[in-house]
């Protein structure tokens, strides 16, 4: 059996009905975000972007959102999703943690959800590490954090606000942080939001 970095593990899931992660829709806390905070305008890359619900929502409020995501039935739904409708926004197949190869300071911000409690722990330095060398400086991170919680096996593997402001602090600054007012009733309570700011 496949590891969570290999994307046969992934794949495995979305075609055996295994994606309980599956929400059909935006991430609650962030069309509330983008509801009540202008974010400037640019390219926002979205790791694990899924079915691509997020990079969607986005890239209807004039984002130029680009999804990545390994599986290729993730990607293949995002396509479909987004030429139903209509919209000019970009899907592509890949391990997020190759995209400093190609994005070097690229992205004006990024949005991550349920891809930093996907991958393996044990990778979440080099999660940041990649996550900070495809923004521009001065570039925002904006995340939602689920599940916040101490224990649990995984994924989702469980995470720590102490275990966030300790990995991001250097390449990033916090700006925000709180805890959503919406999110779907099973993970309420579990999420925390938080608005990043590249330093250098
Ligand atoms: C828990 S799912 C969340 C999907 C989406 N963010 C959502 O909320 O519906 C995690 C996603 O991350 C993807 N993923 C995990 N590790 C990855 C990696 N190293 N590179 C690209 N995608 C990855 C998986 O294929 C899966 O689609």
């Amino acid at each position: 059996m496949a590891g969570v970095s290999a994307p046969e593990f992934w794949t495995d899931l979305y075609t055996r009905g295994g994606d309980g992660w599956e929400l059909g829709r935006p991430a609650p806390a962030l069309v509330e975000f983008l509801e009540a905070t202008r974010l400037p305008p640019g390219r926002v890359a979205v790791p694990g972007c899924g079915r691509g619900h997020d990079v969607l929502h986005l890239s209807r409020r004039g984002y130029q959102a680009v999804g990545f995501d390994f599986a290729p039935a993730a990607i293949a739904a995002a396509r479909a999703r987004a030429k139903a409708e209509r919209l000019a926004v970009e899907f592509e197949q890949r391990d997020i943690f190759t995209l400093d190869r190609d994005y070097a300071n690229t992205f004006d911000g990024v949005w991550e959800y349920t891809c930093f409690c996907a991958i393996d722990p044990a990778r979440r330095a080099e999660y940041v590490r990649t996550m900070a060398a495809i923004l521009r400086p001065g570039g925002w991170f904006l995340a939602c954090f689920y599940p916040i919680r101490q224990r649990g096996g995984g994924p989702p593997f469980p995470v720590a606000r102490s275990e966030v402001r300790r990995r991001f602090a250097g390449p990033f600054r916090i700006e925000r942080a709180e805890v959503p007012f919406r999110s779907v009733e099973r993970r309420l309570g579990q999420e925390w939001m938080v608005l990043f700011r590249k330093t250098c």
